[in-house]
């Protein structure tokens, strides 16, 4: 069994979807403001490691649109509880190049354990209006084939997204001990 630590209950059900034995805690850290995603996950699980005993993970995640040279990336969080997805339509209206990348960087440990993370991505377009009703975030905004991933169900989500290559990546690597 796993503790996640996260608040956010979209990406728990992800874990859940693909590791089956994980337990969502949602006793905080600190989430530094940082260069990179790494920085952020290898600060955080460090924090995580000494608050519980037992197998822990935390998973840091950004949008990153290409003709905004990166934005929102590391300040995704603060951006979609600012001006959220109707601010990003705004600040792409008339930008032909959609392109967008969806990045995750997981942290893993257990007592004893110098930390280990796992990295995925997905990439896709943004679209002109918000779809669908599924996912969290930025999810009606961001589509992969025609579809946006609040378009898709959990299953389907974690075959193609960025969380679901990094859980991926660490159940692979725990099977593989
Ligand atoms: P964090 O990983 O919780 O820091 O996420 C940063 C921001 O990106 C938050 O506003 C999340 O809602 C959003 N976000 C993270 N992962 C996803 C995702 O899989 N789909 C859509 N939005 C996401």
């Amino acid at each position: 069994m796993i503790y996640f630590v996260t608040g956010n209950r979209g990406k728990f059900e992800e874990a859940k979807g693909i590791l089956g034995d994980v337990e969502q805690r949602n006793v905080g850290y600190t989430e530094i403001q940082a260069d990179s995603l790494e920085e952020v996950a290898a600060f955080g699980i460090e924090e995580v490691k000494e608050k519980l005993d037992g197998p822990v993970m935390i998973e840091d995640a950004g949008l990153f649109i290409e003709s905004l040279k990166g934005f929102p990336g590391v300040y995704s969080a603060y951006i979609f509880d600012t001006i959220g997805n109707e601010g990003i339509l705004r600040l792409m209206d008339g930008i032909e190049d959609r392109r967008a990348v969806f990045r995750s960087v997981l942290g893993y440990a257990e007592p004893g354990m110098e930390p280990i993370f796992f990295r995925g991505e997905l990439e896709g377009e943004i679209t002109a209006e918000p779809r669908g009703s599924g996912g969290f975030g930025y999810d009606p905004i961001f589509e992969v084939g025609g579809k946006t991933i609040a378009e898709m169900e959990i299953a389907e989500k974690n075959e193609i997204s960025h969380r679901g290559a990094s859980i991926c990546a660490l159940e692979r690597w725990l099977a593989s001990r």
